[in-house]
């Protein structure tokens, strides 16, 4: 019985890292990335994403609760997990250490980046182009947030290739290393989308 609340813990788990969450990863990705083409065109685009209608509800049912179960259940996971890099100089063995050091980064960041325009909104705040480019003036926090965007893409586009073989997409040798491939890919496509945003506004 427990082994089976377990089972259905860790896919869900793996689930709504793609599920909403790496969809809501690329979505917010793409949105900042409307600040190379100038402030206005990045006002626009997040003052699109602002008014939804049913937006609390929205961000709600599709961030907040989702996140909050993957970074809770993933830190128990990261800190049970045995991290077995030190003994086995594999690729994928430190694929799989990285996965939990940069699922732990990501957390820091979100608590923080939320902290520092979500919360600061509801206090008079807000936020738009110049709200960020304020924060990126200052070179620790530019620092920062290229740190922990690299590290939150990498998250999840490594993510992707584990995903893929806990769900049976990919089974043999050849189709993960394929996979590798394509999700390594994908990792430094959505970084340089991510940089490219951060040094618009700076
Ligand atoms: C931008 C936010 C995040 C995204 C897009 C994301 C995405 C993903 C994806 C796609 C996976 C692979 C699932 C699988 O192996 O089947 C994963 C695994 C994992 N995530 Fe996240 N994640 C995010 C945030 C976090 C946070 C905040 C933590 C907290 C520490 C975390 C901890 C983990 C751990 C430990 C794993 C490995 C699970 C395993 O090997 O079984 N993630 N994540």
């Amino acid at each position: 019985m427990a082994g089976n609340r377990e089972f259905f813990n860790r896919r869900l788990h793996s689930l709504l890292g793609v599920i909403p969450i790496g969809v809501f990863l690329i979505q917010h990705l793409v949105v900042n990335h409307f600040a190379t083409g100038g402030e206005e065109s990045f006002n626009k685009a997040a003052g699109f994403m602002e008014h939804l209608p049913f937006r609390i509800i929205l961000e709600t049912f599709i961030i907040f609760i989702p996140i909050l179960f993957h970074a809770i259940y993933g830190l128990y996971i990261a800190f049970t997990a045995k991290n077995n890099a030190s003994r086995f100089g594999f690729f994928r063995n430190w694929m799989f250490l990285l996965q939990r050091v940069t699922g732990v980064i990501t957390l820091i960041f979100i608590v923080w980046h939320v902290w520092q325009t979500r919360v600061q909104a509801a206090f008079g705040a807000e936020v738009n182009f110049q709200m960020m480019e304020n924060i990126l003036s200052n070179p620790f926090m530019l620092w920062f947030y290229i740190i922990c965007v690299v590290s939150a893409i990498f998250h999840f586009a490594n993510g992707l290739w584990s995903f893929c073989v806990s769900w049976g997409i990919t089974i043999s040798p050849r189709s993960q290393l394929i996979s590798t491939y394509v999700t390594m890919g994908i990792f430094v496509a959505l970084s340089i989308v991510g940089i490219r945003a951060i040094f618009a506004f700076v």
